[in-house]
């Protein structure tokens, strides 16, 4: 059955498991249960602080995406690739601020460009400036975009991209993902993570909308299903302004692109007159030295920025074709924004650029896939019902023998394993994200020996498992 399943593009790391044998699941529990006996013994500072801090700020923290229950772990400081929390224990940072923190915690060259914007250039003139047009002519070359606009979030690029297409084609509808995360704008808040009881059959996703959201028109498709994109198209012709997706999903672990998938997406685009907007936001730089459209050979029309090209400064960016961008430069589409390429983000894109090599960047994916070759040994080793991921500087386990090619498919993926997986680490100083559908990064400032305490403590989890 598994071999009849296309594959993933060349691109991409997928590495399935010859076989594997199931998980007893009470042993699991067993685990799990221990584990988090460890985690509140050893992080009281951490549950003290969430009280204090669920007083001012709901759930204790500053986006909702930061929080577990019972408590997440409260941090003072970081530097290179590790934190520290305010129990004082050195944590191996593997979330690096979901993805944003590519170049390593206080990179040197970083801080001592914005330190410079700080004492002699000026933090926000709201004018136009060279810092920022030069920082735009750096993106213009690396990620081949003819025109853009800096933003100051990804929910900002993505809402704008959608409200650029609209103007654009002079059509309202939308097409996006069944599991696909863009942000907080109300049309791609959209079957964001819906309950699948909910969201009708498989091949054909109902739009599950929130009760706050007012999304207008958005039309729901599986990913790497292109004949239901193409049935959504032409039941819909002459409606829909742009279809928005990330190239690789990476909202819902890595989901990667069939061989092939991007490029008939493309195609149908074009058919259709449909605007291809590929958010960025999270493959950016992380994908390689230009973004995932480039490493997979897809031009989009339009792309959105933002996370690993702030260099930890809020930043974000939307671009692409010059007849797209033409809505933006005829006012048919409004772009506001006083912190737009402020001068103090500028210094800190333009040093990331700078250290953003495609050396720098091919040697990160080089230990990236050092750590995801020794995890699938361990995973053979142990028979265990898994199998790796990844993409340039990015990997995960996903807890499933099969290759997930879509939301449904991430949806039977053992989540009780993945979370005992994530916290172990925790609990062993190594934090991926929260919430068992993110990705480790691999920044300029992790080594190899870093990558080794991933891979010791995944090797402890199995023989824990299989005890
Ligand atoms: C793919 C994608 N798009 C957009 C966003 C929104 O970005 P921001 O949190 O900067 O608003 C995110 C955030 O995680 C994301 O993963």
């Amino acid at each position: 059955m598994i071999d009849a399943l296309p594959l993933n593009d060349p691109a991409t790391w997928r590495h399935l498991p010859a076989t594997s044998t199931p998980v007893d699941h009470a042993r699991v529990a067993e685990l799990m249960a221990a584990e988090w006996e460890r985690f509140t013994a050893s992080t009281p500072g951490s549950g003290a602080h969430n009280e204090r801090a669920s007083k001012s700020l709901p759930l204790g923290v500053t986006s909702s995406f930061q929080h577990w229950d019972p408590y997440p772990i409260s941090i003072v400081s970081a530097r290179g690739a590790w934190l520290t929390d305010v129990d004082d224990r050195k944590l191996l940072d593997l979330s690096m601020g979901f993805g944003a923190m590519l170049v390593g915690h206080l990179n040197p060259a970083i801080v001592a460009s914005v330190n410079e914007a700080l004492e002699k250039t000026g933090t926000l003139f709201v004018t136009p400036s060279p810092s920022a047009t030069e920082v735009a002519e750096r993106y213009q070359e690396r990620f081949g975009l003819d025109r853009l606009r800096f933003t100051n979030s990804g929910t900002e690029a993505t809402m704008y991209a959608v409200r650029t297409a609209r103007a654009y084609t002079g059509r309202k509808a939308i097409v996006k993902l069944e599991g696909g995360y863009h942000g907080g704008y109300d049309g791609l808040s959209v079957s964001v993570k819906p309950a699948v009881a909910d969201a009708g059959p498989q091949a054909a996703p109902t739009p599950v909308t929130p009760f706050d959201v007012e999304a207008g028109t958005v039309y729901v498709v599986p990913y790497n299903d292109i004949d239901r994109l193409r049935e959504v198209f032409e039941a819909h012709r002459g409606e829909i302004a742009a279809l928005v997706m990330e190239p690789v999903m990476e909202n819902i672990g890595i989901v990667l692109p069939d061989a092939g998938y991007l490029a008939a997406v493309r195609t149908a685009c074009d058919e259709f007159d449909v605007v291809l907007i590929f958010d960025e936001v999270k493959t950016g730089l992380t994908a390689g030295y230009a973004g995932a459209a480039r490493r997979l050979g897809v031009e989009p029309d339009l792309i959105t920025l933002a996370k690993s090209i702030g260099g930890g400064l809020p930043l974000a960016a939307f671009g692409g074709r010059a007849e797209v961008m033409q809505a933006v430069v005829d006012n048919r589409m409004a772009h506001f924004g006083t912190y737009n390429g402020n001068p103090l983000v500028m210094a800190a894109a333009r040093a990331v650029d700078e250290v953003c090599t495609r050396e720098a960047l091919d040697a990160a994916e080089a230990v990236n896939d050092g750590a995801l070759r020794a995890i699938d040994a361990i995973i053979a080793e142990f028979d265990l019902p898994a199998h790796t991921v990844g993409l340039g500087v990015k990997g995960a386990v996903t807890w499933s023998p099969a290759p997930v090619r879509n939301y449904r498919d991430y949806k039977r993926t053992d989540f009780e394993i993945a979370e005992l997986s994530w916290l172990w680490g925790v609990n062993r100083g190594v934090l991926t994200p929260p919430g068992l559908d993110e990705q480790w990064l691999v920044s300029l400032a992790h080594t190899t020996a870093d990558m080794d305490l991933l891979v010791a403590t995944f090797r402890e989890l199995a023989e824990a498992l299989r005890a």
